[in-house]
């Protein structure tokens, strides 16, 4: 690709210092908060802006139903789990979902790993209590460490530079697994004929029969099998913590536009979408695809607001909305968004996060969510889509390759009991990977149906 993305931005263009920025951890040490956005700001782009147009392109196809976009991966990664293994297989369980959704949607699947920057966490309180000892909230492994001790939990601008680095090998190997034949549609599918094997998922089994019908006839058509050995996979996190993404701004050699170098797609959190804040103000000058999540409870003069700041130009593929409303609420409160936002005139890409307005308590006391509420909010945002005439762009989900139990239910029925048993997550609870995989079946489902 031709496009480098060296050059850093002078400091008045690293946008938005003036603002009010949400969410940001209190740094003890200002001088070595400077030396680690310094170092930075002199590091290589881990992706390039050549790349985010493509992204870009391809947000524009889904808005208009020629694409579906996949997004996943944990809620907040660690660098202690950044391991060769753990990215393989959530790689692994991305491209199997994508392969199932192909097939549902008939069209492209857009590969989206909320990965290789996912490091930073919003949280409801600056701090946290426990036995009577109060410490700094845990705000993500590039802020602190998520043991309680108040060593730990000392917010320490190294981390910054160690998430870079973290970020740096995790997107090394994602891409490595994505070009050097891992990624072979015919490795997918057969992974996915040995999830419909189990006899748990047997109600899947048709769906994967007439996969492996496809894959057959496109073998006798002749089909250039040799194609589909590599995918392209794209990077995303939340854009939170401005102390990152502002010294890995860098000005396009090609335009002189200022691309986000941290990730593909970055998108602005719930609790950080304020339009006269730092976080809109920060995406709204770069030329990544964006994201917003909108929740239930959204302001809908403020979400046309966003458009403007935002997409003023009315750029396909620029902006999403990733609604985030909970499985009760979402066909009540998505139908006013859609259809002002879609009067308006803009064309924004709609993706659905079935996970942050389903986590509730357990009675054992773990942060969790119901597999069924994740699905009925799918299905509600499939529903009002239809109903409205608008595209239902992609999901956005929580997701480990591994076999955890953080959410409960799907076709191993884990139980409120079983959570205990392997709840590895440091911030929200993720769909396990035959959680995920039974998803990417129903959603199939629901794409094949319209
Ligand atoms: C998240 O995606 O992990 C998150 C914090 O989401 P939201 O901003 O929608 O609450
Ligand atoms: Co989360």
């Amino acid at each position: 690709m031709s496009t480098t993305t060296d050059a850093a931005p002078p400091a008045a263009v690293r946008t938005g210092e003036a603002r009010p920025a949400a969410q940001q951890p209190t740094w003890p040490d200002a001088s070595a908060l400077r030396a680690a956005v310094d170092t930075l700001a002199t590091y290589p782009p881990l992706v390039f802006a050549g790349e985010c147009d493509v992204l870009k392109t391809r947000m524009a196809a889904a808005a208009r139903g020629e694409a579906f976009v996949l997004q996943g991966g944990d809620c907040a990664e660690t660098f202690e789990n950044a391991t060769a293994d753990n990215i393989k297989n959530r790689v692994k369980t991305i491209l199997q979902m994508a392969a199932v959704l192909t097939y549902g949607a008939s069209v492209p699947v857009v590969k989206v790993g909320r990965m290789a920057g996912q490091y930073a966490k919003p949280r409801s309180s600056d701090t946290e209590t426990r036995d009577g000892v109060t410490l700094p909230a845990y705000r993500g492994d590039m802020v602190n460490d998520y043991a309680f001790t108040a060593e730990a939990r000392r917010p320490d601008p190294q981390r910054l530079v160690r998430g870079y680095h973290a970020s740096s090998a995790t997107l090394n190997l994602v891409r490595a697994f994505t070009q050097g034949g891992f990624a072979d549609l015919r490795y997918v599918h057969d992974w996915n004929k040995g999830f419909v094997a189990n006899a748990a998922n047997a109600r899947y089994e048709k769906i994967a029969r007439d996969i492996d019908k496809a894959m057959k006839f496109m073998a006798a058509c002749g089909a250039d099998f040799e194609a589909m050995k590599t995918t392209e996979f794209f990077a995303a996190h939340e854009a939170l913590l401005l102390d990152y993404e502002r010294p890995l701004v860098r000005i396009d050699s090609r335009t002189g536009e200022l691309y986000d170098t941290s990730a593909h797609f970055i998108w602005v959190g719930e609790r950080t979408r304020d339009l006269d804040g730092a976080h809109i103000d920060f995406v709204a000058k770069v030329r990544n695809p964006v994201g917003v999540k909108v929740s239930a409870g959204a302001d809908i003069d403020d979400v046309l607001r966003m458009i403007d700041v935002i997409d003023p130009a009315r750029e396909p593929g620029r902006l999403t909305f990733i609604t985030r409303m909970g499985a009760g609420k979402i066909r009540d409160a998505l139908p006013p968004i859609v259809e002002r936002v879609t009067a308006s005139g803009a064309q924004v890409t709609w993706i659905c996060d079935p996970m942050h307005g389903n986590t509730f308590s357990s009675a054992s006391g773990y942060k969790t969510r119901d597999f069924d509420d994740v699905v009925a909010e799918v299905r509600g945002f499939f529903d009002v889509h239809q109903a409205l005439g608008t595209v239902p762009g992609g999901i956005h989900v929580e997701l480990t390759g591994n076999d955890v139990t953080e959410c409960i239910g799907g076709s191993e029925k884990i139980l409120d009991a079983d959570l205990a048993n392997n709840y590895e997550s440091v911030c929200d609870p993720r769909l396990n990977h035959q959680q995920s995989l039974e998803l990417a079946f129903l959603v199939a489902e629901m794409l094949s149906r319209d």
